[in-house]
C-alpha cells in the first residue's frame, strides 16, 4: 500500500505533563513507527489543548484531517481521564464520516489488563457515535511499573509490549485493525504479579512517610 500523504494523530489522555506519563511512551513508539513508513503525525496532548478556544479548534481539526487516529490513556475510576472524555464530547459533536479508523491503547495501575475493559468499551462507543471506524483497543496492565521514558529505554520488562506495538504498526500500514495477537502481548503481566505489589506496597509506604502518616496507612475514616 502507498502511505505517501497518510496522516497520523497520537492524543495522548494522559493529564500528566509532556515527556511524563506512560500513555505517552507508549504512543510516541507507535508514531516514530509510523513516520519510519512515510506517515506524516502530529500529536496533541489533551488536557493542555482543552484549555483555550484555538486548542480546542486545533484538536477537532486534527481529528478531521487524520487518516488514523490512536488515543492513548490511563484508566482513571474504571473509565477515561475528564478531559478525555470532554475531548471526547467535543470530537462527537463535530461528527465524522471519512471511516477515520480510531484506535485506543489503555494503561491502568492494577496488576490485570482487564480492568481496562470498560474504559475500552466506552472508546468503541464513541468511535460509533463520532462516525469514526473502531479499529480495535490494546489493553496494559502493571502501568506503574513503567515511566514516560522512550520504550527502548525501559528494559527487558517492555519487550512483549514492542512486540505487540510492532504488529499492531505492521497491521496499520495495511489499514487492518489490531490484530488479536497484539492485544494477547500487549496484556501480558510485564514482572510477575507478586513482585509489582511488593513494589506497590513499598511505594505507599514510602509515600505515607514523606507525609507522616505512615501509622495511619490502614485507618478506615468514613466506615461506620
Ligand atoms: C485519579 C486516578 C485514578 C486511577 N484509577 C485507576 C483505576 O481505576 N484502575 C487502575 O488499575 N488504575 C488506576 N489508576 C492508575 C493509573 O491508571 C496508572 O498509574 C497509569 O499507569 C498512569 O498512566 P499515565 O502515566 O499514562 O498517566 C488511577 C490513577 C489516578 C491518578
Amino acid at each position: 500500500m502507498n502511505s505517501e500523504g497518510n496522516r497520523v494523530l497520537l492524543l495522548v489522555g494522559s493529564p500528566k505533563a509532556p515527556g511524563k506519563s506512560v500513555s505517552e511512551a507508549l504512543g510516541a513508539y507507535v508514531i516514530e513507527k509510523m513516520e519510519a513508513r512515510r506517515w506524516s503525525s502530529e500529536t496533541i496532548f489533551i488536557r493542555m489543548s482543552l484549555q483555550s478556544d484555538e486548542g480546542r479548534a486545533a484538536l477537532v481539526e486534527a481529528v478531521k484531517t487524520a487518516d488514523l487516529i490512536i488515543l492513548s490513556f490511563p484508566l482513571y475510576v474504571d473509565s477515561l481521564p475528564a478531559p478525555v472524555i470532554r475531548a471526547m464530547e467535543l470530537i462527537a459533536e463535530a461528527r465524522f464520516d471519512k471511516g477515520t479508523h480510531f484506535v485506543a491503547i489503555a494503561n491502568c495501575g492494577f496488576p490485570e489488563a482487564q480492568h481496562n475493559k470498560v474504559a475500552m468499551s466506552i472508546c468503541q462507543r464513541f468511535a460509533h457515535a463520532s462516525g469514526l471506524e473502531w479499529a480495535g483497543g490494546l489493553a496494559l496492565g502493571m502501568g506503574g511499573a513503567l515511566s514516560g521514558q522512550r520504550l527502548e529505554e525501559q528494559g527487558g520488562m517492555v519487550r512483549n509490549i514492542i512486540k505487540a506495538l510492532d504488529l499492531a504498526v505492521d497491521a496499520f500500514a495495511e489499514n487492518k485493525p489490531v490484530p488479536d495477537e497484539a492485544i494477547r502481548l500487549m496484556a501480558k503481566p510485564i514482572i510477575p504479579g507478586w513482585m509489582y505489589t511488593t513494589m506497590g506496597n513499598i511505594g505507599w509506604r514510602r509515600q505515607a512517610n514523606c507525609y507522616g502518616v505512615r501509622k495511619k496507612i490502614r485507618d478506615r475514616p468514613y466506615q461506620r
